[in-house]
């Protein structure tokens, strides 16, 4: 996915709808000059081995830079020279004119009634949310929606700190807190605490609801359990609303995602303070979030050309989910559903038309590899940067210890970015490749399950 931004109004969030036509007709072309750059005629790119072979060979041969020459008729090389030299602001690399027809489309309808009049003031859902930072995001909003939906007044909810990713921050040590129930309590009432009810003090009633439950699902299920106990608290609450819902609520899920849910004051700061960092080094700046873990590959079920060490190393990874069939690796990449490899990331890079003095700040757990691994994408963009090289350990610290507050800071820096670039289509990558809808350049490398095929 490369997203570059709109300079300049952010405060929008927009509409794609209207400018779908157009935008997909770029999108194509994009596509197609990229699929034509990396499969026909590969660049003269004299300072990477891996850059003179073809392409029509298996996508294995991307990764072995060891042996094998280059099948392109010399003729070919001449036609689709990608530039090595500076970046030019012209190029349609960082910047977007379709970019003005986007415009912003959270704002509720008239009909959309205030809390004040829907509040049933014996009503109160709770919610403890799962997963990693982004996932959890995607609960707290659903969990504004689910409050809406059954007139209750939300409780703020509850953070994960019990799962793989271990970060016991609570909601107002990641998220400004009051802003949230500030911004948002025109169309949900919101309170930090529950209150007693009646003079009495009610024990939640603990109930999980079905994965993507639709609006007459929580009318269905929860709502009576709500009137008959005043307090229900909804458990492992991720996906659990529908995706379609009523326009109304669909944008006041924008609004929360987009407008109510900010970080506080000192992750904003230090996420703006790398930002700042970037721009001294170069105007422009691509963000790079790249999901290469070891749990993530080995759950792809792909082949990433590390012979029988990675084969025996993902194997052993993969056996912890039950429930995957025997992997077959050919099939997952002629399915496009092998998230691409820093690497492969670099070459789509290169053929795109970004040059190799260009910045790229990249957001990444531990890295499959390590080093050796992203080797090749520092060989074709030398300028790599990541939280811990452009700032100090004392200026981390109060950060690095909490999983969540440094994927919030990976998050600031990608949305701040020119251009947006991931190998994946995690719900990090949705929730930014969302926010910077105002930009129309959008090349999708992911989409099965965060794994990459082409989509438009
Ligand atoms: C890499 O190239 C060598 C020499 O062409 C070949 O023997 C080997 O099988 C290739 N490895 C992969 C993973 O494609
Ligand atoms: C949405 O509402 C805000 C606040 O009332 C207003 O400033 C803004 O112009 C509205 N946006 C649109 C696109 O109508
Ligand atoms: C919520 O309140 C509105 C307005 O009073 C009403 O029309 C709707 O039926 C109520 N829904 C529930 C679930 O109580």
């Amino acid at each position: 996915m490369v997203l570059p931004r709109r300079r300049g109004g952010h405060n929008h969030h927009p509409c794609p709808r209207r400018a779908v036509l157009p935008a997909a007709a770029l999108l194509l072309l994009f596509l197609l000059a990229a699929v034509t750059l990396l499969y026909v005629s590969p660049p003269p790119l004299s300072d990477h081995p891996a850059l003179a072979y073809s392409r029509r060979r298996s996508p294995h041969a991307l990764l072995n830079s060891s042996g094998g020459g280059s099948l392109v008729e010399p003729g070919r090389r001449e036609i689709s020279r990608v530039p090595k030299g500076g970046w030019s602001a012209t190029d349609g690399l960082w910047g977007s004119k379709l970019a003005s027809k986007f415009y912003g489309c959270s704002n509720s309808s008239s009909k959309f009634l205030d809390s004040g009049v829907m509040t049933h003031p014996d009503r109160y859902l709770m919610i403890v949310t799962s997963g990693g930072l982004n996932q959890q995001r995607t609960g707290i909003i659903d969990a504004v929606v689910a409050a809406r939906i059954l007139n209750a007044t939300l409780v703020v909810p509850k953070l994960d700190q019990t799962s793989f990713w271990k970060d016991a921050s609570d909601f107002a040590e990641i998220f400004n807190a009051d802003w949230f129930i500030s911004f948002l309590s025109k169309d949900v009432r919101i309170v930090k605490e529950l209150p007693k009810i009646g003079g009495k003090l009610w024990a939640p009633h603990r109930m999980r609801v079905p994965r993507k439950c639709t609006q007459r699902c929580y009318l269905n299920r929860v709502l009576p359990a709500l009137v008959k106990k005043h307090v229900v608290r909804l458990t492992k609450f991720d996906y659990r609303l529908a995706n379609r819902l009523d326009s109304d609520l669909q944008k006041l899920r924008c609004r929360v995602n987009y407008h109510a849910l900010r970080f506080t004051d000192p992750i904003q700061e230090m996420g703006e303070k790398i930002i700042q960092r970037m721009r001294e080094r170069s105007t422009y700046f691509i963000a790079l979030h790249l999901r290469f873990e070891p749990d993530m590959l080995a759950f792809s079920g792909c082949y990433y050309g590390g012979g029988e060490k990675e084969k025996r190393e993902l194997g052993v990874i993969r056996k912890r989910w039950k429930t995957l069939h025997a992997s077959n690796p050919e099939k997952e990449r002629r399915h496009g559903r092998c998230p691409l490899t820093p690497e492969e990331v670099g070459l789509m890079l290169r053929a795109l038309g970004y040059r190799k003095n260009v910045h790229i700040y990249v957001a990444s757990g531990d890295i499959y590899g390590g080093a050796k691994t992203l080797a090749p994408l520092k060989a074709l963009f030398p300028n790599l940067h990541t939280k811990e090289t452009v700032t100090s350990k004392d200026e981390l610290a109060p950060f690095s210890k909490y999983s969540s507050r440094m994927a919030a800071l990976d998050f600031i820096v990608c949305d701040g970015s020119d251009a947006f670039v991931t190998n994946n289509n995690g719900n990090m990558a949705k929730i930014l490749a969302g926010r910077r809808y105002n930009l129309i350049l959008l090349i999708s490398l992911g989409c099965h399950h965060g794994f990459p095929c082409i989509r438009i």
